[in-house]
């Protein structure tokens, strides 16, 4: 079986040149879409996921402001910062990395985000309506994947998909739309009896768990169409070569940083075992941030009338 790698940066820029055509035409109309991005506290991650948001922003004419706040910040703090958002004109939507603080109550910051603003797509409200099938705003990973499922023609209709993962962010809302999708769908956790067996039935695999390197061959059913959506930090020499071999470019990478990025899938094991596969990076994780763009673009047109069509 020869594998082939998905090329995500590819069809991310599809997407976010469909994204700046349909900005342009807005300002030109004297309207700006705009993302607010609240990030609490110096979480190194987090750090580079906002800047990479707002960076993106800038680069498809979208109006953005980064809101930093401090580590010790209240509930209370925060929920006042997103009242001003939601009452704010020039903001279309709002997004608040994730995850925040202990001391702070998520399920009572991700209610307070307008729904008409909330480009995530975590709000209740939002969830609701995806799970009725309503239009609503879907959560970006999970959109994500589906463009590349759909841009790369992967049949759905039928097929047997099976995901790795129950959150919030990304197995639950994934599993909605590959439902909708006429997928069968399967979610596998940390309690599931027999997940490689379970996995080695899918004829589209997706492991978004974040344990570097733990589908291996024996996961994967010959053919089947893989996406990672892990990302994980491979820092040992023993675990470099149990994932990557003798992968020259990956050692000049792990030699020069200290770490090489992984995701959930075994490169060395995938490989000629899987039919198409997402690599990382560059698979899932540039559709994220073209996702986003799309919602905010979507919740302009629709916060200022100007389009309602193709919500989900
Ligand atoms: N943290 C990890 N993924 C996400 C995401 O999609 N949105 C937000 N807000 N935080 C995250």
């Amino acid at each position: 079986m020869n594998t082939r790698l998905i090329n995500g940066n590819k069809i991310a820029k599809c997407i976010k040149k469909e994204v700046a055509i349909q900005v342009e035409e807005l300002t030109s109309y004297g309207i700006q879409p705009g993302l607010a991005v609240i990030l609490v506290g110096s979480n190194p991650a987090s750090q580079i996921y906002v800047r990479k948001k707002i960076r993106t922003c800038i680069e498809l004419g979208i109006h953005s402001e980064q809101v930093n706040l401090p580590e010790q910040l209240s509930t209370q703090e925060l929920l006042t910062a997103i009242g001003k958002l939601n009452q704010s004109e020039n903001i279309d939507g709002i997004l608040v990395q994730l995850p925040l603080p202990k001391q702070i109550n998520t399920h009572r910051i991700l209610n307070a985000i307008h729904p008409g603003k909330d480009v995530d797509g975590f709000n209740p409200v939002n969830v609701g309506k995806l799970c009725s099938k309503n239009p609503c705003f879907v959560p970006c990973t999970p959109a994500g994947i589906l463009q590349i499922l759909v841009r790369e023609k992967i049949p759905l209709i039928g097929q047997k998909a099976v995901i790795i993962g129950r959150s919030d962010i990304v197995g639950k809302p994934l599993a909605l739309l590959l439902l909708h999708q006429h997928c069968t769908v399967t979610i596998c956790h940390s309690r599931t009896r027999n997940l490689a067996e379970v996995s080695s039935q899918a004829d589209i695999l997706v492991s978004a768990v974040g344990k570097a390197g733990i589908v291996t061959s024996e996961f994967i059913k010959m053919g089947a169409t893989v996406i990672d959506v892990g990302m994980n930090r491979v820092e040992t020499k023993e675990e470099f070569y149990r994932l990557f071999g003798k992968n020259r470019k990956r050692l000049e990478i792990f030699q020069s940083q200290g770490y090489c990025l992984v995701g959930d899938v075994n490169p060395l094991e995938a490989e000629g075992v899987a039919g198409l596969i997402t690599p990382v990076p560059g698979g899932v994780g540039p559709l994220t941030i073209a996702q986003l763009m799309k919602n905010t673009l979507l919740a302009c047109q629709r916060r200022r009338g100007q389009n309602d069509r193709s919500l989900t």
